[in-house]
């Protein structure tokens, strides 16, 4: 994929990874908007408000972003939230609405707004974002992990669905990385240059690949077919003792 000349709308790119891809678009030469709800802080680059969460506020977000930029080729679905929830706790079911809401839905709300206008361009690229969760889960986050497994399953749909319209889709799975939070409390959080420099010579590559799979998400997204899945699922099942009561 060529990243030096395109109009790049991220859904999701007012703080953390979708802020850090924005600026790296904006220095390979690209034009970038970055959606979000809280777009207030953001310097130097285009932003529109977006709450993927409303149907009306992702259809307005399209049309203002297409008034002025009827040439957009790129679009990243990237929003999320990164919620914790104890299933033994009832209260739980409000964080699994949120994440639903969000990471899935919102994806779909975004990807539906905009793909009548990549089909009638007849060329662009729409990457979704998933994680390793979607693919061995943590059991810390259960909702989440089920949320970017859908996203992983839609994005194959998507990719097939707009097979031959001159639109390619690429899933980016990221492992963890340093920002939502992660920097505090995952020692193993990838720092979030490291992380880009990664992302941007994967997405680079031509054919640019299905998916965007750094060196560190491997191992997640690999677990069952390399048979360490149920290893994996133990370890990582060891961070609920860090919820209250365990
Ligand atoms: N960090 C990790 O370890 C990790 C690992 C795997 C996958 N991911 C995925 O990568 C993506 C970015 O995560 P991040 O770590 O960069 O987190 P982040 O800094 O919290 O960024 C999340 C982004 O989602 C936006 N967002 C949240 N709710 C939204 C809503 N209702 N409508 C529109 N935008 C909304 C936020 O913007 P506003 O607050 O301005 O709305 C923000 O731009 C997420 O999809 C996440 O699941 C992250």
């Amino acid at each position: 994929m060529d990243i030096t000349n395109r109009t790049v709308l991220i859904v999701g790119g007012t703080s953390g990874i979708g802020l850090g891809l924005a600026r790296r678009f904006v220095a390979a030469g690209s034009t970038v908007i970055v959606g979000g709800r809280n777009t207030r802080t953001i310097i130097g680059l285009e932003t529109v408000q977006i709450d993927v969460t409303d149907a009306d506020s992702v259809l307005r977000a399209r049309d203002e972003v297409l008034a002025l930029h009827p040439e957009l080729d790129v679009l990243v679905t990237m929003s999320g939230v990164l919620l914790m929830e104890d299933l033994r706790d009832p209260d739980h079911f409000a964080a699994a609405e949120t994440t639903i809401n969000v990471n899935l839905l919102g994806t779909i709300r975004t990807v539906d707004a905009f793909t009548p206008h990549f089909v009638r361009r007849g060329a662009g690229d729409i990457i979704t974002v998933s994680s390793g969760i979607g693919f061995l889960p943590f059991p810390l986050m259960p909702t989440y992990g089920a949320s970017k497994a859908g996203v992983h399953a839609y994005t194959e749909a998507l990719r097939a669905q707009l097979a031959g319209a001159g639109v390619t889709v690429t899933e980016l799975i990221p492992p963890a990385v340093a920002t939502a939070g992660q920097e505090k409390v995952n020692p193993a959080a990838l720092p979030l240059d490291g992380f880009l420099d990664e992302v941007i010579d994967l997405i680079t590559e031509n054919p640019t690949p299905n998916e965007i799979v750094v060196d560190a998400a491997r191992r997640l997204r690999w677990a069952e077919r390399d048979g360490t899945y149920a290893g994996l699922l133990e370890a990582r099942s060891r961070s609920l003792e860090t919820l209250p009561g365990r």
